[in-house]
């Protein structure tokens, strides 16, 4: 069994052949030889077609053992019923690497076919990408063996792309918008090689300073995510995903064969990971360009330096949606910008140079912002008037970048006006300065370089061992495993969260009054009683619950009271005596959850609880482990955060108590497999220092 090859060896290969290359331009086939040397690849390339002849000046052999010199990678466009044939060839020949662009295979459901091809290439050490791909580029050696646009730009973003049309249309898309590329790898059904194992190398590739990822669905989620953990401290990615509504979620679920995860938790998990989604394709791009080539901020104080006051409003807005931090210094800006601003404009941030304000006078604020070390970025408003021509304009953006670039602080721009701006628009994008016809544009793409440093500088987590009793939690499950059920029981499940550290109400079952008194003063007042009998469900229904018993004649009575009234309500009950429950007060009430989630394994949901968790839908996921860090994090990420944090006038509430149930139900989830889901709603959150209480818990089995 040959050892499995390193991808370095897909990016840089010296050899390559196209099994199924054709002399007929429109043929898939064709095409593919004509990028690879129209881009001018830089190893040796062998077409191959059982008919020989030769296609573009190439000689084609006939077979692939015909070929006199090694092949690294073999890209095969046959029809599928030939592809199998094929990948036996290669396997003779010693072929690394198994670029398969032929359709056919689990996106229609030949599941089998696929499965036996890639074990079959495994077994040969071989590595298959697709099948179902339009192929692949990597600048490094001028490869371009995919059937898109040819004439790729050099450059420094990566696309891993799991939608062929759509990949096809981004490569096009680089062309116009500038976009240098140090690789497009298309990996259509993933069989084998996926976006994990592309991102590590990627994340050691000089070349590629960012990463852009169209994904579909996830397979493989926990290795995703610990790759993408690591490779986001090192460079940016970016990811597109489609499947955000439900009805784009089925769609995805039918398209190329694969498993759209829930959307909330890939979201989630993303952005646990440091990864960045974007909304759009336009955002993506935007993203990754700036990115590339923008100096990363050496601090959080932004500066916006305008020539009118409406879109200067609008940049703040924008700059609050994504995360911009505006340098308030009132007295410092006042400093910097007086000597550039004229009277009747705003030396406040967003900066107002105003209408008059011409070539020097925003080349004069641009530098005032520059030379002062408390602004670390700036984004540049122009909206056109008279006192600028397109041409002085592009001069003073061209001058303003260069030097910022130099300095090491990131300057964008945003431009709005007319025919004329527009023109500049593509000009100025063509000396790869970052400019957008909309301010909404900028401000995301700084935002984006903000999210991605602070995620950057940001420790890597401590994950903290909690020790379980798992066999005692086993032993617990086994049993009800025993009698038929699929879910615990309350009492079972109190063990359970005993052993988590998470505490319930407590409890204790009388069986007369002299027992409900002695046990009274274990569980304490106020408490509530409720009947324990298995002939009455509805115990409320009943009369079988009372509630705010405060000392021992209550006690009494109330244990008088259920037994008329149950008794009443049937005559024939077996009742075993009451229970005397702990009376929690209902204060803030949140809910954690954990659960395996198909794609991305055991994860957990904090939110904002009771009987309003699904209206509501103020809830948070995260891929575990977490940090306690993370954890308090979960707290800090609903949007009713406020009622934890204190609000008006009352004290904080018992967030590091929240954390404790979250690591706790996470330890308990990674631990014991037969667990599918637990959700603990409500859990009443008391001050700080005072702890929380769980009131209800639900375990489920597989
Ligand atoms: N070895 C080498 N060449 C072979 C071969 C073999 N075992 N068997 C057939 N060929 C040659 C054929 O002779 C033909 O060459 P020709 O043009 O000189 O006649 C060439 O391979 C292609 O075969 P052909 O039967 O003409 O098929 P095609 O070009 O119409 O389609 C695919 C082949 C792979 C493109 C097609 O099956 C397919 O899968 N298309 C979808 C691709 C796609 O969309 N991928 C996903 C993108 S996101």
């Amino acid at each position: 069994m040959r050892e499995l090859p390193n991808v370095k060896d897909l990016f840089e290969a010296r050899s390559l052949a196209v099994i199924g290359a054709s002399a007929t331009p429109g043929k898939i086939g064709y095409s593919i030889v004509k990028n690879i040397v129209n881009d001018g690849y830089t190893g040796k390339l062998y077409p191959v077609n059982p008919k020989g002849g030769e296609v573009l000046g190439f000689p084609i052999y006939k077979c692939l053992k015909d070929i006199p010199g090694e092949v690294d990678v073999a890209v095969i466009t046959v029809p599928s019923n030939f592809v199998f044939d094929a990948v036996r060839e290669c396997a003779e020949k010693g072929v690394k690497f198994l670029p398969i662009i032929t359709s056919g295979f689990s996106e229609i459901g030949n599941k089998e076919e696929e499965k036996q091809i890639i074990a079959f290439a495994r077994e040969h050490g071989m590595r298959v990408l697709g099948p179902n791909i339009f192929g692949y580029s990597s600048s490094k050696i001028s490869l371009n063996a995919a059937f898109g646009p040819n004439n790729l730009r050099k450059g420094g973003v990566a696309i891993i792309t799991q939608s062929g049309a759509l990949g096809i249309a981004m490569m096009g898309k680089t062309t116009v918008e500038c976009v240098g590329l140090s690789c497009v790898v298309s990996i259509g059904n993933k069989a084998d090689l996926d976006e994990a194992d592309l991102l590590e190398y990627l994340e050691n590739d000089p070349e590629t300073r960012v990463i852009l990822m169209y994904i579909e669905g996830v397979q493989k989620g926990q290795r995703l995510l610990s790759v993408l953990e690591r490779v986001t401290r090192k460079k940016p990615v970016v990811v597109i995903k489609s499947g955000r509504s439900s009805r784009g979620a089925m769609a995805a679920a039918s398209h190329t064969g694969s498993l759209a995860g829930a959307d909330n938790v890939f979201e989630a998990v993303m952005k646990q990971a440091g990864v960045m989604r974007a909304e759009s394709l336009d955002e993506a791009f935007a993203w990754c360009k700036f990115l590339t080539a923008a100096p990363a901020p050496k601090g959080e104080n932004t500066c916006i330096v305008t020539n009118g006051g409406g879109v200067g409003v609008m940049a703040t807005d924008a700059s609050e949606k994504y995360g911009l931090n505006l340098y308030d210094d009132q007295a410092k800006l006042k400093e910097i910008f007086s000597p550039v601003t004229p009277e009747f404009g705003s030396t406040k941030n967003p900066v107002d140079i105003t209408g008059q304000a011409g070539y020097k006078e925003y080349s004069q604020a641009l530098t005032a912002a520059l030379e002062n070390p408390a602004i670390h970025s700036v984004v540049a408003l122009y909206c056109e008037t008279a006192v600028f021509t397109a041409e002085t304009l592009q001069a003073m953006m061209k001058e303003s970048y260069e030097k910022y670039q130099k300095a090491g602080k990131p300057l964008l721009f945003s431009i709005i006006g007319g025919e004329k701006i527009e023109k500049a628009i593509v000009n100025i994008r063509e000396d790869q300065i970052p400019v957008f016809p909309d301010v909404y544009q900028a401000v995301s793409c700084m935002g984006a370089m903000y999210n991605y440093s602070r995620h950057a500088a940001l420790p890597a987590p401590v994950i903290e061992a909690r020790k379980l009793n798992v066999p005692r939690i086993k032993e617990t499950i086994a049993k009800a495993k025993a009698d038929g059920r699929t879910f615990l029981l309350p009492w079972e499940s109190k063990v359970v969260m005993d052993e988590c550290g998470i505490r319930m109400p407590r409890n204790a079952i009388a069986r007369s009054h002299d027992e409900a008194i002695k046990l009274a003063k274990e569980v304490g007042y106020p408490l509530v009683m409720k009947v324990a009998s298995k002939d009455i469900i509805h115990k409320s229904d009943a009369g079988g619950v009372k509630l705010n018993i405060n000392d021992d004649a209550g006690l009494l009575k109330a244990y008088e009271d259920i037994l008329t009234s149950c008794k009443k309500y049937k005559a024939d009950a077996k009742i075993d005596g009451m229970e005397l429950c702990e009376q929690v007060k209902l204060t803030t009430e949140t809910i954690v959850g954990a659960r395996r989630d198909a794609s991305f394994g055991p994860t957990v949901m904090f939110g904002l609880g009771g009987i309003y968790v699904e209206v509501l839908k103020d809830v948070v996921f995260r891929s575990l482990p977490v940090s306690r860090a993370e954890a308090k994090g979960m707290v800090a990420g609903i949007r009713a955060h406020k009622l934890l944090e204190g609000v008006r006038g009352e004290k904080p509430k018992d967030i590091d108590g929240v954390a404790d149930v979250i690591l706790g139900l996470g330890a308990l989830i990674q631990a014991v497999e037969e667990i599918s889901d637990i959700e603990v709603n409500p859990i009443v959150v008391n001050e700080a220092g005072k702890g929380v209480i769980a009131l209800d818990v639900r375990i489920l089995l597989y």
